[in-house]
């Protein structure tokens, strides 16, 4: 018994040099281009699953068949998710493909089987994954709403999506957020209105030397081969049933921090121009 005790101690003892030793010398690649090795992403993601299982077992659901919960948030969801998750007719984006993990495809699997689960998610995100925490910014109430209306997704084509998405009124979360900013309908299809909150980011950035919108417009064209090109014009269709006039998907997923940006910003003239939305791609 002594010895099995003494046998135990000294392989785990062993074992925790060597996996420290691992880590120490540079073995693990984090780089986001290395998929994980067979076992750690089993382990991994059998601790995601878990994880979110025990926390979302107590959730209580909302009626998601209510039109207006669906309507607000298709809104939402062309104006903060298509450029990792998707729309219909939007097969890829810059950020879709090269994320590790992959941002799944939400047009096909929608809720994935448990809206609480998926509620839990948009509301707390998923670390190192580049899922965000929406409920940061957002109420509840409008993350039920991304819940309801990716319970529809799967079952809407192109066309479909785009009127849901033009009868929202556009982009609107809750909270401190919207009485801060007085959002709601900004993201609508009021082109002017939607001038006026992106004029915003232009000027914040152009007090910034290094965020220069010519210098994004070059870096997006840079970067992109083209096939990327055909892809991110294919996004255009989707992402302007909601803003009439912004770039493709890329530009729409970082609004949150654009909003920021205008919280700094001077008053927004309507100088609104598209680089903006792709510089910010390129930096995350
Ligand atoms: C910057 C990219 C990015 C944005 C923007 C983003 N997500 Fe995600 N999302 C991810 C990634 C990556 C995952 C996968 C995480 C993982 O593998 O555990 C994910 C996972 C999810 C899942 C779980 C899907 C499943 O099948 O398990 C849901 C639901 C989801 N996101 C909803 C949203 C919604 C709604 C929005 C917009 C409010 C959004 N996401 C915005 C990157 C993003």
């Amino acid at each position: 018994m002594k010895r099995t005790i003494k046998t135990l101690a000294i392989a785990s003892t062993v074992g925790f040099v060597g996996i420290m030793g691992v880590a120490y010398f540079g073995v693990v690649n984090v780089g986001a281009d290395d998929p994980h090795l067979a076992p750690v992403h089993a382990f991994l993601t059998m601790v995601r699953e878990r994880s979110i299982a025990v926390r979302a077992r107590d959730l209580e659901v909302p009626n998601l068949n209510d039109e207006a919960l669906i309507r607000a948030g298709a809104g939402n969801y062309n104006s903060m998710c298509i450029g990792c998750h998707l729309a219909p007719g939007v097969a890829q984006t810059e950020l879709s493909q090269s994320l590790y993990p992959a941002p799944p495809n939400l047009t096909k699997v929608g809720v994935d089987g448990n809206p609480a689960n998926a509620f839990w998610i948009i509301k707390h995100g998923i670390k190192a994954t580049g899922m965000p925490a929406w409920g940061k910014s957002m109420g509840d109430q409008y993350i039920w709403g991304m819940v309801a209306f990716l319970q529809q997704l799967p079952s809407l084509d192109a066309e479909q999506y785009r009127t849901l998405v033009a009868s929202s009124s556009g982009h609107q979360h809750g909270g401190g957020e919207t009485q801060m900013h007085n959002h709601e309908g900004q993201h609508g299809d009021n082109v002017s209105a939607g001038e006026d909150h992106h004029g915003g980011e232009a000027a914040s950035q152009a007090g910034d030397d290094h965020h220069g919108a010519g210098q994004a417009a070059e870096d997006h064209h840079a970067g992109e081969s083209a096939s990327q090109q055909a892809d991110h014009h294919a996004a255009e269709p989707a992402a302007q049933g909601g803003t009439g006039h912004h770039g493709g998907a890329e530009g729409e997923a970082n609004h949150h921090e654009m909003e920021q940006a205008q919280d700094e910003a001077a008053p927004a003239p309507k100088t609104h121009t598209h680089a903006d939305g792709k510089e910010h791609v390129h930096e995350s």
